[in-house]
């Protein structure tokens, strides 16, 4: 049978899930409304890219699943912290999330915030778990924990959001719009190809191989973000399209316009594709991966 991204897609979205729905199999002691709050978001039906990029790359580097599904779990979970925080009334004000009302709208502000907390945590608490790995992986555990960290935190993530934060309404520059891309959304989906290499302990040259794919995919993906913004359809995506520019965030098409931020996205698909050198046939999955997140429309 020929080979089927869109099948592939809903195979692997549908092992994740199964991967998320253990994380919350037992709430202990958790109080139900954060329990049920974390778990709104959890389960709201994401596209789950950046478990299924962490799959891919577990498969070019030679990471047995369960290993990689640890990791694919926390870096939904903190990807789906970073969505209920984007979304509050303090930072884009956003009422529509995968489909559904926003968690603030659902379970509160307060509740909204201490979900996001604990969904950060509890990705921690998930991925370094120290029986869950064999001994070969366990010990280049460290190096995961600490790569996570430092691409979800001040250096990445949370200092991406800052600066569009604090950006809202200046005048756009695309060197500026370049950074913050890079830090806000590229640095979790540059984690989730590196953190299995990492793992499986894989070479210097592949290291640098695919971090440089993960790099390029990762600020494609958020410049798609933009042009889906402006061009999208709010019912398709699941959210409100234009919200951008009326909050006057400081975007690609902004800085650029849509049809150069459109031919950008297209070369650093391309460099993508080419930082796959070093892995040969092994890169077939991530091709196919990098090339279906510069054509989504959702
Ligand atoms: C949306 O990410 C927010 C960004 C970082 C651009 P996704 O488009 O991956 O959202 P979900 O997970 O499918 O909802
Ligand atoms: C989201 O960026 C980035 C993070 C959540 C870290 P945006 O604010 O541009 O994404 P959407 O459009 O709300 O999904
Ligand atoms: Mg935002
Ligand atoms: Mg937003």
């Amino acid at each position: 049978m020929p080979f089927s991204l869109e099948a592939y897609l809903e195979q692997k979205r549908l092992l994740v899930d199964k991967a998320l729905h253990q994380v919350f199999r037992n709430p202990g002691n958790c109080p139900a409304t954060l329990w049920n709050s974390m778990k709104y978001s959890v389960f709201a039906g994401g596209k789950r890219l950046r478990p299924i990029l962490c799959l891919a790359s577990a498969e070019a580097v030679g990471l047995p699943q369960a290993a990689a599904l640890r990791i694919a779990c926390a870096l939904e979970l903190i990807h789906t912290y970073s969505l209920i925080h984007d979304d509050l009334p303090s930072l884009d004000d956003d009422d529509y999330r995968r489909g559904r009302k926003t968690n603030h709208k659902v379970f509160g502000e307060a509740m909204a915030i201490l979900a996001g907390d604990g969904l950060q945590t509890l990705a921690f608490e998930w991925v370094s778990k120290p029986t869950a790995y064999p001994a070969k992986h366990l010990k280049n555990l460290p190096l995961v924990v600490h790569e996570l960290s430092h691409n979800a935190g001040y250096p990445g993530m949370v200092g991406g959001q800052v600066d569009d934060v604090l950006s809202e309404k200046q005048k756009p520059q695309l060197k500026k719009v370049l950074f913050i891309h890079r830090r806000k959304t590229g640095a979790l989906l540059l984690a989730s190809v590196k953190l299995p290499a990492l793992l499986a302990g894989a070479s210097r040259p592949k290291l640098k191989a695919i971090s440089e794919y993960g790099a390029s995919a990762g600020l494609a993906f958020q410049i798609v973000d933009d042009i889906l913004n402006e061009t999208g359809d709010s019912k398709e995506l699941g959210k409100k399209a234009g919200s951008d520019r009326a909050r006057g965030k400081m975007t690609y098409p902004a800085a650029i316009g849509l049809e150069k931020s459109k031919r950008e996205v297209g070369r650093l698909t391309q460099k993508a594709v080419r930082s796959l050198k070093p892995f040969g046939a092994k890169a077939g999955l991530l091709i196919e991966l990098v090339q279906y997140m510069a054509r989504r429309t959702m």
